[in-house]
């Protein structure tokens, strides 16, 4: 069966942005001048994506608007002839389906997964995270579709990470049996550095067997008292075979404050209009700290 559907969770407090997160979704601070959200719907249309529900909670009705028309704004934009801004501003209403649901309580991962069944049924969906973007050649989630294709069964977007970093991510045991492809043997949340099987880390990216709702269905709390995603695959793996694969592109990091900053900055200088006087200004501070 077809990847047409995908999960995007954004119910989650942002806890690491506060205050900047206290009234506004963290899904909405901007990478330049787009939301987080909004790189990471387009990668799902461009993977093929048909139909896109985002798990939304309290205080999170900004990102609905950024997806809906905005008819004063629009108008506004074209008497004033600026014609450039007025695709942009469209282009982010007219990308794809969006539909919303609410999850009532940040319960977890699993849980804002979980709440969005009835929309998915019983076909298989991808899930994408916010924390997570990909700049590839291939759409990272396109990559993860072509091999779904292949082998019909769940895969887990995983990159190698510093074994300083495994305690922040969910963290794969697993036998490579192709080219960057691999059966999972375990899988462990946020594991302790000397405890973590490999340094292969589940990156926001997922497609999943519709199985997965049953077991989320009768899952207790797991770590930090949330319904975890992570547990709920090791125990579909149990019943029928979870894969991971290594996919190809750079991995940003916009879910913790360095990570922003960083990817800002990347961006900021692919951006044509920002680079020359972006470099500029960064040498000039390298000198000034050189200096001291
Ligand atoms: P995070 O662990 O990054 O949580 O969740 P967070 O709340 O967004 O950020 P911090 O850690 O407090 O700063 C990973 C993903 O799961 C979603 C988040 O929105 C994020 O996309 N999530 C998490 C939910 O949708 N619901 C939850 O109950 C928890």
């Amino acid at each position: 069966m077809r990847v047409k559907k995908a999960i995007i969770p954004a119910a989650g407090l942002g806890t690491r942005f506060l205050p900047a997160t206290k009234a506004m979704p963290k899904e909405m601070l901007p990478i330049v001048d787009k939301p987080t959200i909004q790189y990471i719907v387009e990668e799902a249309v461009e993977s093929g994506i048909e139909d896109i529900i985002i798990v939304t909670g309290k205080g999170k009705r900004a990102i609905e608007d950024h997806f809906d028309n905005s008819f004063e704004l629009e108008q506004n934009l074209l008497s004033k002839g600026k014609i450039e801004l007025f695709n942009e501003v469209q282009k982010s209403s007219n990308l794809v389906d969006i539909h919303y649901i609410r999850q009532k309580e940040p319960k977890g991962l699993g849980h804002a997964i979980w709440c969005a069944r009835k929309f998915i049924g019983d076909e298989p969906f991808a899930v994408l995270l916010g924390d997570d973007i990909v700049r590839a050649e291939k759409p990272c989630l396109k990559q993860m579709i072509e091999q779904y294709e292949r082998y019909n069964a769940s895969i887990l977007g995983v990159q190698t990470v510093k074994d300083e970093d495994v305690s922040r991510y969910g963290i794969v045991d697993a036998t490579e049996i192709g080219s960057r492809f691999y059966t999972v043997n375990s899988l462990v949340e946020k594991p302790k550095q000397e405890e973590a099987p490999s340094n292969l880390a589940i990156l926001g990216r997922y497609i999943l067997s519709p199985k997965i709702f049953d077991i989320l269905g009768k899952q207790e709390p797991g770590a930090g008292n949330e319904i975890q995603l992570t547990d709920a695959i090791a125990a579909l793996n149990e019943i029928e075979a979870v894969y991971a694969y290594d996919f190809e592109g750079v991995r940003y990091d916009v879910g913790e404050k360095m990570g922003f900053i960083q990817t800002t900055i990347e961006f900021a200088l692919q951006h044509p209009e920002l680079k020359t006087e972006l470099l500029e200004y960064l040498s000039k501070i390298m000198e000034k700290e050189l200096i001291k």
